[in-house]
């Protein structure tokens, strides 16, 4: 049992791509991981171990965001596994990272689309965050992963980008609902990441055009926000709050 006072975070889809590098980088930074998966259990566990190995710790645990039903359980678990890991009842960070798209017009989305993608980008986050949020500190912080395309517009991804927005919007609220706890929630707005999210960023001509709209002229990768976000936690940024920042090398400026 590890009784050091390190911080601990917890980040949804920390098996791959972005939610992996959160973990890892958190961990680079001395703070311990409990990450999630949703499917892929072997990538989860070897990110844990992975930071295990390098003389940090993590756990991970399965967690479908989508199944609200699940979180009361989630919520013992977690409760549980702060008790038998950590002695503590409570944790510091909170990184709703998990997230699914789809590239549909808007004449062509159905109604089943439609939900899904309310229920993990949305409703996921709403209701996990309600439930987990006894059992962080308080001071605590809690970061919602937004996405450029609540800034801009394209083709296909309308009710994506739309609920992005809407968790930025959450974003504030929470911010105003828990600051009697001094809780502080951000959000943090990827611009166009070279992960496997959606199928991936394509081709060699869609990766220019990517390039070509960004300032810094370039695909964005998962340590771009990994680090910023692993920066976010800590005293650094104690008076960051109820903020929307764009990782995105200057997506459409
Ligand atoms: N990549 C980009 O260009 C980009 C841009 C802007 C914003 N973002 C946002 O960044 C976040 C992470 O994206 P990414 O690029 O890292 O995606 P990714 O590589 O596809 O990874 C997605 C992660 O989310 C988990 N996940 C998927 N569905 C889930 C569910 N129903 N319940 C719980 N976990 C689930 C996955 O778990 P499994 O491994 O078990 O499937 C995985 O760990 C998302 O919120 C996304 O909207 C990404």
């Amino acid at each position: 049992m590890k009784t050091a006072t390190a911080k601990i975070v917890l980040v949804t889809g920390g098996s791959r791509g972005i939610g992996k590098s959160i973990a890892l980088n958190a961990a680079q930074r001395g703070i311990d991981v409990i990450l999630t998966y949703n499917s892929n259990s072997d990538q989860g566990k070897a990110v844990a171990d992975t930071i295990n190995r390098s003389g940090g710790k993590a756990i991970a645990l399965q967690l479908d965001t989508s199944k609200t039903s699940s979180f009361n359980d989630f919520s013992d678990q977690i409760a549980q596994v702060l008790k038998q890991e950590w002695n503590r009842e409570d944790f510091d960070y909170l990184v709703n990272n998990a997230g699914i798209s789809q590239r549909t017009l808007i004449k062509d989305t159905t109604e089943e689309q439609f939900d899904e993608l309310v229920d993990v980008n949305f409703k996921g986050v709403f209701f996990l965050t309600q439930k987990l949020i006894p059992l962080i500190v308080d001071g605590g912080q809690v970061i919602n992963i937004s996405s450029g395309l609540a800034r801009f517009a394209f083709p296909g991804v309308a009710v994506y980008g739309a609920l992005k927005s809407a968790i930025e919007g959450l974003t504030r609220y929470f911010a105003k609902e828990y600051a009697g706890r001094k809780i502080r929630v951000n959000s943090v707005a990827p611009g166009a990441i070279d992960t496997e999210f959606g199928g991936g960023k394509g081709d060699g001509s869609h990766r220019e055009q990517i390039a070509g709209m960004t300032a810094l002229g370039r695909l964005g990768v998962a340590d771009d926000v990994g680090m910023f976000v692993a920066s976010l936690l800590s005293e650094d940024s104690r008076f960051v709050n109820a903020q929307r920042i764009e990782i995105s090398g200057g997506m459409f400026i």
